[in-house]
């Protein structure tokens, strides 16, 4: 939902000629912080070299272990291999479909560094559980909100303001898009220092152009997709709300379909930041099957999320098998991400429904 005002702004930057680096980076900043609640944020150029920023800042190195989960966008578990840590999964709840804190608990050891929870599809994680875990245990949190944005947990706090580093990204198909872009919001002005030095080539802020005084990548974010996510922020809420009617559409027309499993819903004042519409199809039903046959009626639907632990290259380097996660190995498998925009009609989330209900009926 790309408006007036986004134009505006990027036009405003292109005119002042300072593409980069100014002014534009830290009002996005001050205005995404001050919107999850959170002490300061840095704005990157995607949510994976944040989560990677993130992991390092909480020092998270060669031979160490991050706790996460396998049902996700491979970046969170991609992120601690950057740094030569191993991700070491636990399996899901099967309701939220976010990591299992038992689960987790059971999979911390000696080399934990820290836990990398996934508010996975919008719904917020347990993080109360979480935290208390990482107290008991001496470790980190880092929280991947990349597709989170707009979540509330059940004190009515916004996803991203516990204090943990907390990853949001800004990909094209994000509640808030910069087109690619990312952002941590951050607890402490500390850690702020270091991911603004390590995203710009580990320049200290006071340091010449050409003096650096520790490794550092390439992680900016230009100030013309700052101008844009600050266009954007002006009016997230209404952009939220596009969201939450196209699902709440979806769970009307889909409510009689037998046996589909759909998004859980908002439980004891939690809310989802919505972001995909997934449905896990009943046991037993082709998933990739149905998949096929819808996508040929022209409903672009695809099989979401595979599990990452059984990715090539996560069975080569790490030796993972099927069975390992049984939560997210069924719920893997039985999942379809449906058509979802902020300006799809009533009309069309009837017609999937409907194209959906008759692939299902098919097989009886
Ligand atoms: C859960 C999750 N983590 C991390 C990322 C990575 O974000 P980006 O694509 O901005 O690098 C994504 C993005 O799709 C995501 O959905």
């Amino acid at each position: 939902m790309l408006g007036e005002g986004e134009e505006r702004a990027v036009i405003d930057v292109l005119r002042s000629g300072q593409l980069s680096l100014g002014p534009r980076v830290e009002e996005f900043e001050r205005a995404f912080a001050a919107r999850v609640g959170a002490h300061c944020a840095s704005a990157v150029s995607s949510g994976t070299a944040g989560l990677h920023l993130a992991l390092r800042a909480v020092g998270v190195g060669d031979g160490d272990e991050v706790v996460t989960s396998p049902f996700s966008f491979v970046a969170s578990a991609n992120a601690p291999v950057y740094e030569r840590a191993r991700p070491v999964f636990a399996d899901i709840d099967p309701v939220t479909l976010n990591l299992d804190p038992d689960a987790a608990a059971a999979a911390v050891g000696e080399r934990t560094r820290a836990i990398l929870p996934v508010h996975i599809f919008g719904y917020p994680a347990d993080m109360d559980a979480f935290e208390s875990l990482a107290s008991r245990r001496g470790i980190a949190i880092v929280e991947d909100a990349c597709e989170a944005l707009g979540a509330l947990h059940a004190d009515g706090a916004p996803v991203g303001g516990r204090g943990h580093a907390t990853v949001f990204g800004f990909y094209a198909n994000k509640q808030l898009t910069t087109g690619e872009g990312g952002i941590v919001a951050l607890g402490s002005r500390e850690l702020k220092e270091r991911l603004d030095s390590e995203r710009n080539q580990g320049r200290a802020p006071d340091m010449g152009w050409l003096d650096h005084d520790r490794l550092g990548f390439n992680y900016r974010l230009s100030d013309i997709a700052c101008a844009l996510g600050l266009a954007q922020l002006s009016h997230l809420d209404s952009m939220l709300a596009a969201r939450a009617r196209v699902a709440a559409l979806y769970r009307d027309a889909l409510a009689s379909v037998d046996g589909l499993t759909l998004p859980c819903e908002d439980a004891g004042g939690v809310r989802r930041g919505w972001f995909v519409f997934v449905v896990q199809l009943p046991r037993g039903v082709d998933r990739d099957e149905t998949v096929r046959r819808l996508v040929a009626r022209g409903i672009q639907t695809k099989p979401y999320l595979p599990a990452i632990h059984l990715m090539s290259f996560y069975r080569e380097r790490f030796g993972h098998r099927e069975g390992e996660f049984p939560v997210c190995e069924d719920v893997s498998a039985r999942s379809i991400a449906l058509p979802f925009f902020p300006e799809m009609s009533d009309a069309q989330v009837e017609r999937v429904a409907a194209e959906l209900q008759a692939q299902l009926e098919r097989r009886s």
